[in-house]
């Protein structure tokens, strides 16, 4: 069972980072294939609480390699903040190896997230202003910095001042900041190169070798299907392919190496940021969600919006990704309530929609249809077995189940790093 890629079903945040942390001690190697810091992965193990955004979650388990492969675009200040922190806490990070080819994000590209944002006012994408849209947009208009070029200062010079050209006029004319100096953002990169020179390597080749000798390797999907740049809500969604598809293309690996696409959804739907959200609740009870959830953003503190289960969005990942299996997280949060709906189509405009709609309007106006399933009162986060689940918690999951499209086999019951109920192995 070499690769394996593990993606977010929804709008990101999930529980990725745990269900990660569960395959790690089967695993060699973990990728971390899109996206920077602009996710968020809380693991808990044991007393310690750990909040990861750049490096991938199985950094925490001995003997996996980590690996940030070309599809990410790298904050080095934030990746050396963090591998920092982590060793201050006794993990090892020595492992870590960093592609050559991947994306650096400067001091300008946080400048114009920022800037962009306020400029849009109302239109506005809701990033998290850690400089991912720009440093991509960069990335596909080829005027890049990428690992490799600072190691060449000369090459690295050329490149920042190409790119300050036309960004300062921007930065001074359209946003009225000040310019940036390419001696600035040099300097600010070529301070980090002693320290990234030894784990920089061609990721793709090692990781084709580590396949070729019967490794493990885990592909971690940083955001999710709904924010997928070809695949989410456009224009509410981030610069990178979140989707399994973005595995290969963002680490250099091909599509039959994959036999496995685990998505992890949670048991009902958050969002983070603009965009639409049929099943979003204004009321009490998305508030319940959000307390109980305890649904605050990971990167940037921001209350997540909270809605129920959406089926066919669910279904939707589960084509889009090739899903194989789903790991089910927060069953724990529905417990206590009453009833709990699930929307199992849409209306759009008197019309039933049973699936997402393909237009983005229509998508909009999307109200969902919902069924209601009975809740439990009983505790489950003890429960390891899934005979063991209150009866209605078994079936709320087995309607899911027959919902969504692939196998639900694993379900978390609880925020510790146990507190799992395994009915498939995923490794
Ligand atoms: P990620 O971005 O997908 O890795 O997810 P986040 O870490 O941003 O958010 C998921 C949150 O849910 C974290 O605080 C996890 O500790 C927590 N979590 C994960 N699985 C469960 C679960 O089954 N039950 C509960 N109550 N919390 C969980
Ligand atoms: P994890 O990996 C939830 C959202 C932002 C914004 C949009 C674009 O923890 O699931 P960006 O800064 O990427 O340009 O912002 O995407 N977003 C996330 N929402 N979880 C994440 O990561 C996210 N990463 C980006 O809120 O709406
Ligand atoms: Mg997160």
């Amino acid at each position: 069972m070499p690769a394996i890629v593990l993606v977010g079903a929804q709008w990101g945040d999930e529980g990725k980072g745990k269900a990660t942390d569960l395959l790690a001690s089967r695993i060699d190697y973990v990728v971390k294939f899109n996206g920077d810091n602009n996710a968020g992965h809380t693991v808990v193990v044991g007393n310690e609480k750990y909040a990861l955004h750049l490096l991938p979650s199985g950094i925490l388990t001995p003997g996996v390699t980590p690996v940030i492969s070309n599809g990410v675009v790298i904050d080095l200040e934030v990746l050396f903040g963090e591998l920092s922190a982590l060793s201050s806490r006794g993990i090892d990070v020595s492992r870590l190896r960093v592609s050559a080819n991947a994306h650096i994000i400067t001091s300008y590209h946080r400048t114009l997230d920022k800037v962009t944002e306020r400029f849009l006012g109302k239109r506005q994408i809701g990033t998290t202003g850690r400089g991912i849209g720009p440093t991509y947009a960069d990335k596909i208009n080829r005027v890049g910095i990428r690992v490799q070029d600072i190691f060449d200062e000369g090459i690295l010079r050329q490149k920042v001042e190409s790119a300050l050209e036309i960004k300062n006029h921007l930065l001074v004319k359209i946003y009225n900041r000040r310019a940036i100096t390419a001696d600035e953002v040099i300097t600010e990169l070529l301070s980090f190169a002693d320290r990234l020179r030894p784990m920089v390597c061609d990721t793709s080749l090692e990781l084709n070798n580590a396949l070729d000798a019967n490794k493990t390797v885990l592909f971690e999907g940083g955001q999710a299907t709904m924010l997928d740049v070809d695949h989410g809500t456009y224009p509410f969604v981030t610069s990178s392919n979140a989707t399994s598809g973005g595995a290969l293309t963002g680490s250099g690996i091909g599509p039959k190496r994959v036999d496995r696409v685990i998505a992890v959804v949670k048991a009902y739907t958050t969002r983070v940021g603009s965009g639409p959200f049929p099943t979003e609740l204004f009321d009490e009870s998305g508030e319940y969600l959000r307390s109980k959830g305890f649904e605050f953003g990971t990167t940037t503190g921001r209350p997540r919006r909270c809605g129920w289960y959406d089926a066919p969005i669910a279904r939707y990942t589960t084509r889009i990704n090739g899903v194989t299996d789903f790991v089910l997280t927060k069953l724990d949060v529905l417990t206590g309530l009453d009833q709990i709906p699930v929307c199992v189509a849409y209306d759009v405009d008197g019309t039933r929609v049973d699936e997402v709609p393909v237009n983005q309007s229509d998508f909009h106006h999307a109200t969902p249809i919902y069924e209601n399933f009975p809740g439990w009162t009983e505790d489950i986060t003890g429960v390891r077995k899934f005979d063991d689940l209150p009866a209605n918690a078994q079936k709320y999951v087995l309607a899911l189940e027959a919902m969504s499209g692939a196998r639900f086999s694993a379900i978390g019951v609880g925020p510790a790093r146990d507190a799992i109920v395994v009915r498939h192995d995923l490794v």
